[in-house]
């Protein structure tokens, strides 16, 4: 089994040691005992502990410099519990405003040491998946909206006018996988240029992840003492992207209740942390995203008319990329995502053939842009070919046409016309067999599926040369 965590203890007693490395292995923790005499910092940093005991005492050293030591370089991987021979107050608030997690005043009950220290891991487990969180935000720079449709030339132009007035807030709808981030990230580097040489922050929240008080804690920060798990005050995402952006994604699933905190912040500019008083002025363009009909949920009581208002005075609709004016940046995209994982993958496919691209025009793509890169990435993985062929596209993409018929309950809704075209009489043809294979070649029943008379199903199978 893994270890809960690593502890590293230090005090000059050796029964203390003894006692509480005892105690605290049984519960399955990897402790290391130092004395704590030379090198100490050294050693306890080249150990990676994830929760360190300090004696304030330790001899030869003051424990509040080895706590700074610590704490100085603000990584945070480590929590420090401070261990104290008094009970005076004073030095174990001095000890919290440097850093420490907590203190224990010797002599110790057991049972508040594992707690604490089970506490300390906790925090340190959260505060590494929300890192983690932000780190892909912000390594997937993916900026670029690609395309060369009407839709997107007029996207463009929008989204231009918006970053250079530099609105503070801004909402962008479109069905599921459309680009909403893209255009977010987009956004965003035209206000503050490039990534790499740009310090302003790009925060990404999910407002549909969290529950609700710590989506709130979480957006605005809390004083210490806010609610019971609250030791020390915290920063909340507002504050952490000053001076640059605040993605709020899936923002349609936010509580109403928030959503007028939320209101107050676009308004007034300022927040208020959790349990805090103090008003904290914010300089942040605010980016939400939903794929939910707004004001539908207005409608439904769902979501805040003056926030649905605010929100859509600067808005962006994304179209489905199987809309009229999207489709021409099918291929475009195709195209990219094929050269892009071909390198990525180091395979020789270099193109599409025609009729594949015929294909891909004509598909509904319910998932848009993400359904069509997932596609193109499942292709350049299990093909080795140097064109992409028609029989090379998955089932539901080359699904149906007139030529290469096949057939299958509901998939016709699948299909749009293009500019491609597809003949009438094609698509008759193979209504009528599939009729026919359903009906068991039974031409009374075949009519009736196809609501038709008799007469006019043997005309039709006459004009098809069908028996
Ligand atoms: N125009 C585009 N150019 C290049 N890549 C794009 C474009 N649009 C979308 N993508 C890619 O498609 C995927 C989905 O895009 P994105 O995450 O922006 O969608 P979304 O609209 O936010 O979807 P959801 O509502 O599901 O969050 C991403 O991998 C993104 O990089
Ligand atoms: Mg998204």
């Amino acid at each position: 089994m893994k270890s809960p965590g690593r502890i590293y203890l230090i005090d000059d007693d050796e029964l203390i040691l003894s006692m509480l490395s005892r105690t605290l292995e049984k519960e399955g923790y990897e402790v290391r005992t130092d004395s704590g005499e030379k090198r100490l910092v050294e050693k306890i940093l080249s150990w990676h502990p994830d929760v360190v005991l300090l004696d304030i005492n330790v001899p030869g050293q003051n424990g509040m410099e080895v706590l700074k030591a610590l704490k100085g370089d603000g990584t945070g991987e480590i929590e420090v519990i401070m261990l104290t021979a008094d009970d005076t107050a004073e030095t174990a608030v001095r000890a919290m405003k440097i850093g420490a997690w907590d203190y224990l005043t010797k002599p110790f009950n057991i049972d508040e040491v594992k707690i604490v220290i089970g506490n300390a891991i906790e925090n340190l487990k959260l505060k590494k998946e929300l890192e983690y969180l932000r780190k892909i935000n912000s390594s997937l720079f993916e900026s670029e909206f690609l395309g060369a449709s009407k839709a997107k030339r007029e996207l463009k132009e929008r989204v231009e006018r918006l970053a250079e007035a530099r609105v503070s807030c801004i909402l962008i709808t479109g069905e599921s996988g459309v680009g909403k981030e893209v255009i977010a990230r987009n956004i965003h580097q035209m206000i503050h240029g490039a990534a790499a040489s740009s310090s302003a922050p790009f925060i990404a929240v999910n407002c549909s992840a969290l529950p609700d008080t710590l989506l709130e804690s979480e957006l605005f920060g809390y004083e210490k003492g806010a609610f019971t798990d609250a030791r020390k005050s915290k920063k909340g995402l507002f504050e952490v992207a000053e001076g640059g952006t605040l993605l709020l994604d899936e923002l349609g699933e936010m509580k109403l209740s928030l959503q007028s905190k939320l209101l107050r912040a676009l308004e007034e500019r300022v927040i208020r942390r959790v349990g805090g008083e103090e008003e904290i002025p914010v300089d942040v363009t605010v980016i939400a995203t939903t794929n939910r009909d707004l004001a539908l949920a207005v409608e439904k009581g769902e979501f805040r008319m003056d926030l649905y208002y605010r929100l859509n005075s600067f808005s962006v609709s994304v179209p489905a990329l199987h809309e009229k004016d999207r489709r021409d940046d099918i291929p475009v995209l195709a195209r990219y995502f094929l050269n892009a994982f071909a390198k990525e993958y180091n395979k020789p496919v270099e193109g599409f053939a025609p009729e594949t691209e015929k294909l891909m025009m004509a598909y509904r793509w319910p998932g848009n842009v993400r359904e069509l890169k997932n596609v193109v990435r499942g292709i350049v993985v299990l093909q080795n070919a140097r064109t992409v062929m028609p029989e090379h596209l998955p089932l539901e993409v080359s699904g149906f046409t007139p030529h290469t018929a096949t057939r299958g309950k509901g998939r016709q809704d699948r299909f749009v016309l293009t500019e491609a075209g597809v003949s009438l009489d094609e698509l008759e043809k193979d209504l009528i067999i599939q009729a026919l294979e359903i009906a068991g070649h039974n031409n009374t029943k075949a009519a009736k599926l196809l609501n038709i008379s008799y007469d006019s199903f043997r005309y039709q199978l006459k004009k098809f040369n069908l028996k």
